[in-house]
């Protein structure tokens, strides 16, 4: 499936973010997550749980049900789940066949995300998880904070193709976070197991719309701008501001220190979810830009929705004719296709 090789849709042996940690309370809350139904739900000590979404019996949502102590209770029927997936009450019989049960997956509160390893139960190593000192979510003077949870309509690798790729900050995002810099700035790529980097060090430059409107900044500004790929869909954004190293009153000084989270979750072949969390160096500055940071989001989803529409009318096989800033995108492509080829090749082996 574009962009990957037909009969590839998305790694399964990973783990993605299936909600913010705060999101999710005693009402069970229906994912779709790489095709399979979810329900995420927390049982009486406040544990996180997910579970196979689909009632065996008639196909309702049990992520549209409701709990009953550590059970999830299919809200049709009645039929009662434990958090092992396996069935404890029938009310309609007094037999439960031990046969009556549902999938489980693990899921690990790690930040301020829940994440879910939709593939084999026994690869699901905590190990693998984003470290939150390096990511700057639980870094020293850092503080973190949730701000936006999105069902987007178009396919997953169109939100990674768009933060792999920056030079759309410029463009799309031109009236509040992008400079043309973004776009002109040459980008350092590298690439480590599981991760992949990019970075534009911006040396005296003009400040974006939003350093103008936010702080009133009209001097030159020197910006780190980069992001990690933690495959198979995470993105940790870096942006730091400072005063050009030749101004003439506050030459090198910090202005805003920013660490942007971006997780991204396939849904269905044409649908995802989008968590967008940040930290500010600033005590209370996630807060203080969540009004300003909206539309800036929207307009990726935008961007993600329009071009899977237009994916459609190209029959779901667009053609590209790239240029040299998708060297980052296409390079995840590969890596993501490698992860994908390596599960194929298992299920097929096993
Ligand atoms: S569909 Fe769930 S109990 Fe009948
Ligand atoms: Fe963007």
């Amino acid at each position: 499936m574009y962009p990957f090789r037909d009969g590839s849709f998305a790694v399964r042996n990973g783990w993605y973010v299936a909600a913010f940690a705060a999101d999710l309370t005693d009402m069970p809350m229906q994912r779709t997550i790489v095709g399979l139904p979810i329900a995420l739900y927390r049982k009486a000590d406040g544990t996180a749980v997910a579970v196979g979404g689909r009632c065996p019996h008639r196909n309702f949502p049990l992520g549209k049900s409701c709990v009953r102590g550590d059970e999830i209770v299919c809200g049709y029927h009645g039929i009662a789940f434990g958090p092992d997936g396996q069935c404890t009450d029938i009310p309609s019989q007094d037999f439960v066949p031990r046969s009556y049960r549902i999938p489980t997956y693990p899921l690990v509160e790690h930040g301020m995300w829940l994440w879910i390893w939709p593939g084999d139960p026994d690869k699901a190593d905590p190990a693998l998880l984003p470290d939150l000192q390096l990511i700057g979510h639980d870094e020293e003077g850092m503080h973190p904070g949730a701000l936006f949870s999105f069902e987007v309509q178009g396919r997953y690798q169109l939100l990674n193709d768009n933060l792999l790729d920056l030079t759309h900050l410029a463009f799309l995002h031109g009236t509040s976070i992008g400079t043309l810099e973004n776009a002109r700035t040459p980008e350092e790529l590298t690439q480590d197991p599981g991760i992949f980097r990019s970075r534009r060090y911006i040396k005296g430059g003009p400040p974006t719309p939003a350093l103008r409107d936010r702080r009133g900044i009209e001097r030159l500004v020197d910006q780190v701008v980069g992001m990690d790929f933690y495959l198979p869909g995470f993105h940790a954004g870096i942006g730091d501001h400072f005063y050009a190293e030749d101004d003439p009153e506050r030459p090198g000084e910090l202005i805003q220190r920013n660490r942007v989270f971006h997780a991204v979750t396939p849904a269905t072949q044409t649908s995802c979810y989008y968590f967008f969390g940040m930290s500010s160096h600033e005590p209370g500055g996630v807060e203080a830009v969540r009004e300003a940071l909206h539309p800036v989001l929207l307009e990726d989803i935008f961007a993600t929705e329009e071009i899977e529409k237009m994916i459609a009318l190209a029959g779901g096989s667009p053609t590209e004719l790239m240029i040299k800033s998708d060297t980052g995108a296409v390079m995840a492509r590969r890596m993501l296709q490698a992860m994908m080829d390596a599960e194929a090749k298992e299920s097929v082996g096993a």
